[in-house]
């Protein structure tokens, strides 16, 4: 119940309901319409669920009109400034920053569920030689759920906490072994005196013949890149874990899903597209005066890619905090220099522009994001891995919350049917 009621009549019926209205913390209240028809005969109509609230969240806090992200009331702006990922994974399961004990603690716990069963090696036998790196994960996460009958009880909390610690340890190495799978070089088992980061770069680029020893440079771009896309709120695959994992399905296979909708070319892989585009202009020589007049040309279907995004409608926030750390790597790796000052002029020359300006089209975050991984040495078909690889604690710690939460109910949408009217069987 609340204070605050909207209205809502049909003037052709007459029928009228006052629905309550939900205070948030920061942003826009929500209208319940649970009774909305019960009270007057008809449902909302909401393609993409762009206007509705599926839950009650504490975990991330988005405004796009200011260019806002918090975690837990914390911005991401701190957060990549004096967390660890880990200490970052940390806040967003338990909702609040781990003392130092606390943290060695979890770091303790995170590091001892590195290691995946041996038996996981054998589905990679049964992958062609050039399978896509997504399809590898997304089935081997699924096939986790195999291995641990033990903890599968989405209502005991004790198990979902062990799960996420799974999940949050084991993904690296799944995401490292399907790099190596990719390569034809043998799988790297975990090494747990290492860090999370230096790990993940040690099974990933380490052979058994040389060890691997990322730069402190390097180690910090990875940790910020983790940390930017460690969670944003109820995104299309956040939402699909939630909805998968809201039947009562295994945490396993619920991120599982979240995985396969991030490998869509609208979520997950634009940073590949942008990375294509950046590759395409520096082919063929077009200035980036003719880049931009393309994307503003409504004949050519075009699309400055890294520009743009649904919630943000100022700059990206994770933008920002990327830009540098792209800079610092770069200037110390040496990496694909030309591609990121033509990245930066792209940027300089759009954001004068009136049409980007009117639309209020920023960078995003995957406009830098891709030259990072460039840099780091991982390939373009492993950056939606990486993603998934970071979000995997956003994943759980929306799953774990639904779970927790006492208005859950399993996920089911209305439609509007639209489709042939009832009609007889034609006779034969
Ligand atoms: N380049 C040129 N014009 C653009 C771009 C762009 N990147 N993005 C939007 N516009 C224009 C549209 O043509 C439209 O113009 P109009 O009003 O004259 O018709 C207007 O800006 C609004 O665009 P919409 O598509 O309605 O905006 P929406 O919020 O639905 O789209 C989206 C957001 C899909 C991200 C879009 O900006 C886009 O396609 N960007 C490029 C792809 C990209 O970078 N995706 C990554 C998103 S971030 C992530 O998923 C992690």
């Amino acid at each position: 119940m609340s204070d605050r009621k909207v209205s809502i009549s049909d003037p052709q019926t007459g029928k009228q309901i006052d629905c309550d209205v939900f205070e948030a913390t920061h942003g826009s209240p929500a209208i319940d319409i649970s009774k909305i028809h019960a009270g007057t005969g008809c449902y909302t109509y909401d393609p993409g669920y762009g206007m509705t609230a599926s839950c009650r969240s504490k975990i991330t806090f988005i405004d796009g009109a200011k260019g806002e992200l918090l975690h837990r009331g914390y911005s991401i702006e701190d957060l990549t400034e004096n967390s660890s990922y880990l200490e970052v994974c940390y806040l967003l399961l338990n909702g609040e920053l781990p003392s130092d004990q606390g943290l060695t603690e979890f770091e303790g716990i995170i590091r001892n569920h590195t290691m995946v069963h041996e038996n996981i090696r054998s589905f990679f036998d049964g992958f062609r030689y050039d399978a896509h790196p997504m399809a590898m994960l997304s089935t081997t996460v699924a096939a986790l759920a195999s291995f641990y009958h033990d903890s599968t009880d989405v209502n005991n909390p004790e198990h979902r906490k062990i799960t996420a610690h799974r999940l949050i340890a084991k993904m690296p190495t799944l995401a490292a072994m399907c790099y190596k799978f990719h390569r034809g070089q043998p799988f790297m088992y975990p090494q747990n005196n290492l860090g999370y980061v230096e790990n993940f770069l040690h099974m990933m680029f380490g052979v058994p013949a040389e060890e691997y020893v990322p730069s402190p440079t390097a180690v910090k771009a990875l940790e910020t890149m983790l940390i930017l896309h460690a969670d944003h709120e109820q995104n299309a695959s956040t939402s699909t874990v939630r909805l998968a994992g809201s039947s009562g399905a295994n945490p396993f296979a619920s991120i599982s899903a979240g995985i396969a909708s991030l490998w869509g070319p609208a979520h997950g892989g634009a940073n590949e597209a942008v990375m294509n585009m950046l590759d395409a202009i520096v082919e063929s020589g077009e200035s980036i005066e003719s880049t931009i007049a393309r994307a503003k040309d409504k004949n050519d279907p075009f699309r400055l890619m890294g520009f743009g995004h649904r919630v943000y409608k100022n700059f990206d926030p994770r933008a920002r905090c990327i830009e540098k750390i792209c800079h610092d790597l770069l200037n110390e790796l040496g990496g694909d220099q030309p591609l990121f000052e033509l990245a930066r002029e792209l940027e300089q020359k759009t954001l004068a522009d009136d049409y980007f300006q009117e639309r209020k089209l920023y960078p995003n975050v995957d406009f830098y994001s891709g030259i990072i991984m460039r840099a780091l040495g991982i390939p373009m078909n492993m950056f939606t891995v990486m993603f998934a690889m970071a979000r995997t604690v956003g994943w759980i710690a929306h799953w774990s919350e639904m779970h927790e939460d006492p208005e859950f109910r399993i996920g089911r949408p209305r439609q509007l049917y639209v489709g042939a009217a009832r009609r007889p069987y034609p006779s034969k």
